[in-house]
């Protein structure tokens, strides 16, 4: 038998309304989740609430809720944005939960019992005024290497240098506006250097996308350094135990809230225990390439120290700008997933995100002009279209499809489902979209050439007539199988109209003899009004 595989997208921050951005990683996952799904492979797809750190506890403040009751009221939008979109998440949990709490506290102990925790005196920024300590990108001033003004306490984004938090000067608290003074606190560390030969057993035994393992490359020749999992009070997260005031850091409990989540779904399906279903399946992270270092280093050195299994794959996704922009809420360049879904058909986003992902890291860009393109062109304009052209012709027939097709062509249609169900589990949708396309065109050239228009101008061409029309119908049930990790919605209101629920798996068993549904328009064309509708929209954001 195969192994059971686990799924997870990355845990969106409970602390502001999904957008465009987090939609490409959910509908990349689940594209991939539905074809193994298709292929017959256990799949549990998991996502969650990142719910600690900073960011919610001040969001929270300033909506003056509870942290507690600001993740749950964001937990449950997120899930429902996330659901109308038809993301097929397993279980869609949080990592404020008593699980996540359990096994936070359980990979910290074996890590401590391995030796890889130490303590450590820093020195940080310190806001009077909030009784804050903060973080580098709490802190701005002016940049020691350009003078360039308003930068954050990390590095410079005139000149790009890099520095310590103290070198900025005249640096001031985001949060109160007044000069931080200089604290010292105690820190716990984890020793990610003496994890070195683990994590690159990892990374040599994975087969990682060339950029992640260059990318790699870079960080192990800058050093490993200790990597600091404590923060101090006050702070939204879980005491740790045996260090009164100090807190794990959000993205130690962060991924393993992947392990909680997978608790919590086990713990209403069955009676497994996690962390034994996780040592016993292929798991699977996907990620974007701005949290990177978090998956592929910190994440397999922590999973070694507490004995799990090390993921079997992270996937990282590049960045989504919109109109050839950085998508940014200041700058008035913003798409949230909730705005679209008011104004149009989110299978039309999965299609055009998926004719435009690929297995690398590259940007995509979401040009709104190219997307209604692309979607009256490829599935209005071709894929639809041999339904609704070839459906006229069969109401003669009462519906009823003829038992003599074309199943030389309809069997060159089947002989291309390795090939894109394979691109597909390559993550190459774009490819596996111009496969689908190329048989497409085909399909409407079968029937401009036999032109049934003309035939069926006499009746002694009536069995022609029904047979063309007959076999472009089961072109189309075929088309729509593969294009079903897509467009989920389309596919099944498609087999509706076929009256036929066959899955991927009965793909060579044609449609004879048997009536199907009058048509209705399946999908339409997306009109300019729609388009400069989610113009405003973004503009609002
Ligand atoms: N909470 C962390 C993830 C913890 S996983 C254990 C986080 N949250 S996030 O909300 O900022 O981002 C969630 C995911 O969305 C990340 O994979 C991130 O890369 C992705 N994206 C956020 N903005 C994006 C774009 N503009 N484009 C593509 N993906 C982006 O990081
Ligand atoms: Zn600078």
């Amino acid at each position: 038998m195969s192994k059971q595989l686990i799924i997870t997208s990355a845990l969106p921050y409970a602390n502001g309304p999904l957008h465009f951005g987090h939609l490409l990683e959910h509908v990349q996952t689940d594209i991939w989740v539905r074809t193994n799904k298709l292929l017959k492979k256990d799949c549990i797809y998991l996502c969650a609430s990142d719910a600690h750190g900073t960011p919610v506890m001040m969001k929270a403040e300033s909506e003056k809720l509870k942290p507690e009751d600001l993740v749950n009221k964001i937990t449950s939008e997120h899930e429902k944005t996330l659901r109308s979109f038809f993301i097929d998440h397993d279980n869609y949990f949080t990592t404020h939960s008593e699980e996540n709490k359990k096994y936070s506290e359980l990979i910290f102990q074996r890590s401590k019992d391995k030796n890889l925790v130490e303590i450590k005196t820093i020195e940080q920024f310190y806001d009077e005024v909030k009784g804050l300590f903060l973080a580098d990108r709490y802190v701005q001033g002016t940049c020691p290497s350009c003078r360039a003004k308003d930068q954050y306490g990390d590095n410079c984004e005139k000149c790009g240098a890099k520095y310590e938090a103290t070198d900025l000067i005249n640096p001031i608290s985001i949060f109160s506006g007044e000069t931080p003074s200089i604290k010292q606190s105690e820190h716990l560390f984890f020793d990610l250097s003496k994890q070195k030969e683990k994590i690159l057993d990892w990374i040599n035994g994975t087969d990682l996308q060339d950029a992640v393992k260059n990318k790699l490359k870079e960080w192990f020749k800058e050093g490993l350094k200790p990597w600091d999992i404590s923060r101090d009070e006050p702070y939204f997260g879980f005491p740790i135990p045996g260090y009164p005031k100090k807190y794990f850091y959000v993205w130690l409990d962060a991924p393993i809230g992947y392990i909680a989540t997978l608790e919590n779904y086990l713990s209403k399906n069955s009676s497994k225990s996690a962390e034994n279903l996780w040592n016993d399946s292929d798991i699977y992270h996907f990620i974007g390439k701005d949290i990177m270092n978090f998956h592929t280093l910190f994440w397999p050195a922590l999973l070694d120290a507490a004995n799990f299994k090390k993921p079997s794959n992270v996937f990282v996704h590049g960045f989504m700008t919109l109109n050839g922009k950085k998508m940014s809420k200041s700058k008035q360049n913003f798409l949230l997933i909730d705005d679209y879904l008011n104004i149009l058909n989110p299978d039309y986003m999965r299609y055009f995100l998926a004719s435009k992902l690929s297995c690398g890291v590259d940007d995509l860009d979401l040009d709104l002009l190219d997307f209604q393109k692309k979607v009256n062109t490829d599935l209005v304009g071709k894929f639809v279209n041999i339904a609704s052209r070839s459906q006229g012709f069969l109401k003669q027939f009462n519906n009823i499809l003829s038992s003599n097709l074309d199943e030389e062509l309809l069997k060159k249609f089947i002989d291309k489902d390795k090939v894109i169900f394979d691109l597909y589990i390559e993550r190459n949708y774009s490819k596996a979209i111009k496969e689908i396309m190329s048989l497409a065109d085909m399909a409407n050239q079968y029937i401009d050439s036999n032109k049934p228009w003309v035939l069926n101008k006499e009746s002694a061409n009536s069995d022609k007539v029904h047979s063309i029309a007959s076999t472009a119908i089961n072109l189309f049930r075929i088309l729509n199988l593969y294009l079903e990790p897509v467009i989920p919605k389309t596919s099944s209101q498609i087999k509706k109209y076929l009256k036929c629920q066959d899955n991927i798996e009965d793909i060579s068993s044609f449609l004879k003899n048997r009536e199907i549904n009058t048509f209705k328009p399946l999908i339409t064309r997306i009109e300019d009004s729609e388009i400069e509708e989610l113009m405003k929209v973004s503009k609002n954001g």
